[in-house]
């Protein structure tokens, strides 16, 4: 069954950067409101408004991830940037295609958030987290 809510599971997704942990819960909390507005049917105009909270707060996220990265000379930057780069044009592309209350794309956008942001956090940002609390980085 398709996953449409990110349960948030410390021993997982958990990177043990505070900072970043703490907009990773902020981020999943928005995207699992998206999903259920969804579920529940909502309004197209606020499913819209929820997925444009999930954007930019996406936004502010990655570039503070870059900030770090940049600051402390992560040696990934560039590929993990180039992801973060391909997350946000996939979600535009996506809701530039939501332009009705289609409730089966809606599900669609909900399950490729909810996976995307979770492959994201387990894989290039537990890498960035480990190497900043290597360096010393608080
Ligand atoms: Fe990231
Ligand atoms: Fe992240």
């Amino acid at each position: 069954m398709q996953k449409f809510r990110l349960v948030w599971d410390t021993t997982r997704h958990t990177t043990g950067f505070e900072e970043i942990d703490r907009q990773h819960q902020a981020l999943v909390e928005r995207v699992n409101q998206f999903s259920q507005a969804v579920e529940q049917h909502a309004d197209f105009s606020e499913s819209l408004r929820l997925m444009n909270e999930i954007l930019s707060y996406a936004k502010q996220h990655f570039d503070y991830e870059e900030d770090l990265m940049r600051d402390s000379g992560f040696p990934g930057a560039e590929r993990h940037t180039s992801e973060h780069d391909a997350l946000m044009t996939k979600i535009h592309t996506l809701v530039d295609t939501l332009s009705s209350n289609d409730s089966n794309k809606m599900l669609l956008v909900t399950a490729f958030l909810t996976d995307c942001a979770e492959n994201h956090i387990l894989h290039e940002d537990q890498a960035l987290a480990l190497y900043l609390l290597a360096q010393g980085v608080t």
